[in-house]
């Protein structure tokens, strides 16, 4: 241990053993914390040593500079005016184990669509424009009944499914439109949008639902300049996450729960996720309370940093949910420097932390995310001419949106060894939000309980 470790590990000690300091002794929990914050830190000091590498170019993604090199555009328009009138129809034309970069440029409009986006195609991009968006929408809850008779469950809701890596989208609105439903309501879940693959970044886009409106699955993410709306577990999943400069806004007079982070040591690669928010804003259209966040997972992480929090932010912030000790456990909540009517951390739970610049330092900067490899600009400019006339367009068929099964869309996602390959490019840490760990399994949410 270093020097500078020790002075925080005896400050930290001596502040927890002193009556009269805020926290009541955290026992367990904070052991835990202090190994986890020491494990991150280093993490975070290797990544600083080879970020001076990454001058040189060293630590950029093979796969990903290949692929910016080769690019192409496919003009979609609903109103007919592109080379394609669907999403689907312009992601159906990208051939399997892509290797270049293909932008969609969406023309304004409304997309009525499910979209997936199979693991196969990765290196594709949605560029739209913020000002006058391309909408895709869709109104599927966990509830409604697929193909096969049964309910689709909460994977199966969503409206657009990535799970390629090296996804970008810019200027984009994700929503899902089905009606809210009554608070402690089974089948409710509605997702508008679920990341899947890896070193995913999404710019001025809206993430607009009620009930598991994101759900930020699994991977590296990075969500700058967005807008994401919902009610019940808004944000949720086992994705490492950068969220910056983000907009984040309780729908509902009832009560609303930010995030529910499924970090745990019961699915491969989880242990490393965890959400990150810098200088964030949470606020409540319709006055319902807001929890910053509870346990989906044994060992759930959340991190709010240099974030405004409107009054609706409840005085203890957090919920540990079916977690009986949450002191005690591998949760790691906690906040820093954050401001607003609901930022008062006196009357948090015992077991969130305020955080040292020290312990925030891991989690506050594109560095969490492995960024220096993978995140680029957004693609803000005009795209490139289209690559085909619109007289190659294919003939639309009315049910090119239809939804995949959703335990077929599970298991393919363990299967591909082409984005294994790709994300092997990336340094040990990265490696395991390879798409070809296995960790899709057991993570249907729609079994468990919501809260009442
Ligand atoms: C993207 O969002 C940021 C923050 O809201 C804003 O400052 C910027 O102008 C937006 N960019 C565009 C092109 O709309
Ligand atoms: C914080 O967020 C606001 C609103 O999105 C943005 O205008 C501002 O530039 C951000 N500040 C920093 C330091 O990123
Ligand atoms: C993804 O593409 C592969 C190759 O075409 C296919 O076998 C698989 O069924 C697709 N997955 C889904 C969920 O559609």
């Amino acid at each position: 241990m270093g020097a500078r470790n020790m002075a925080l590990l005896l400050s930290l000690l001596l502040a927890a053993s002193f009556p009269g300091v805020a926290r009541a002794n955290p026992g367990a929990a904070f052991d835990n914390w202090l190994t986890a914050t020491e494990t991150d830190y280093k993490v975070n000091q290797a990544l600083y040593a080879k970020k001076a590498v990454g001058d040189t170019g060293n630590t950029i993604d093979a796969s990903l500079s290949k692929a910016e090199a080769d690019k192409k555009t496919y003009v979609v328009d609903p109103k007919g005016g592109g080379d394609y009138k669907t999403i689907n129809a312009a992601l159906a034309a990208i051939p399997e184990g892509n290797t270049g970069r293909v932008i969609l440029d969406l023309k304004p409009g409304e997309y009525r669509e499910k979209v997936f986006l199979n693991l196969s195609k990765p290196f594709v991009t949605f560029k739209s424009d913020p000002m006058n968006p391309a909408k895709i929408v869709y109104s599927d809850t966990a509830a409604t009944v697929g193909k096969d008779g049964k309910p689709v469950g909460t994977v199966g809701s969503t409206t657009c499914a990535v799970e390629a890596d090296y996804f970008v989208a810019y200027g984009v609105v994700f929503k899902n439109d089905a009606p809210l439903a009554k608070p402690g309501a089974k089948g409710g879940q509605a997702v508008a949008l679920r990341v899947f693959g890896t070193k995913a970044a999404f710019y001025n886009c809206t993430i607009d639902g009620g009930q598991d409106t994101l759900y930020d699955h699994k991977g590296l993410h990075y969500f700058k300049d967005c807008l994401i709306r919902g009610s019940v577990d808004f944000i949720f999943g086992f994705g490492r996450s950068f969220y910056e400069n983000c907009d984040i806004v309780s729908i509902v007079k009832e009560v609303a729960v930010l995030t529910a982070q499924q970090r745990t040591k019961t699915i491969e690669g989880a242990i490393e996720s965890g959400f990150s928010f810098k200088n964030c804003s949470i606020k409540g259209e319709s006055g319902g309370q807001i929890y910053l966040g509870r346990a989906w997972g044994d060992s759930s992480r959340v991190i709010y940093a240099y974030t405004e929090m409107s009054k609706e932010v409840v005085p203890v912030g957090w919920d540990g949910w079916s977690i009986k000790a949450p002191e005690s456990s591998g949760i790691y909540y906690g906040e820093f420097k954050c401001s607003g009517p609901g930022s008062d951390s006196k009357k948090r739970v015992g077991w969130a932390q305020d955080l040292t610049e020290a312990q925030v330092k891991p989690f506050i900067g594109t560095h969490y995310i492995f960024g220096d490899s993978w995140i680029l600009p957004p693609p803000t400019g005009k795209s490139a001419p289209s690559t085909k006339s619109s007289a190659d367009s294919p003939a639309e068929s009315p049910d090119s949106s239809s939804a995949e099964s959703p335990k077929s869309a599970k298991g393919s996602s363990a299967e591909s060894p082409k984005s294994g390959s790709a994300a092997s490019a990336a340094s040990a840490p990265k490696s395991s939000y390879s798409s070809s760990t296995k960790a899709a399994a057991s993570s249907d949410k729609s079994a468990e309980k919501t809260k009442g």
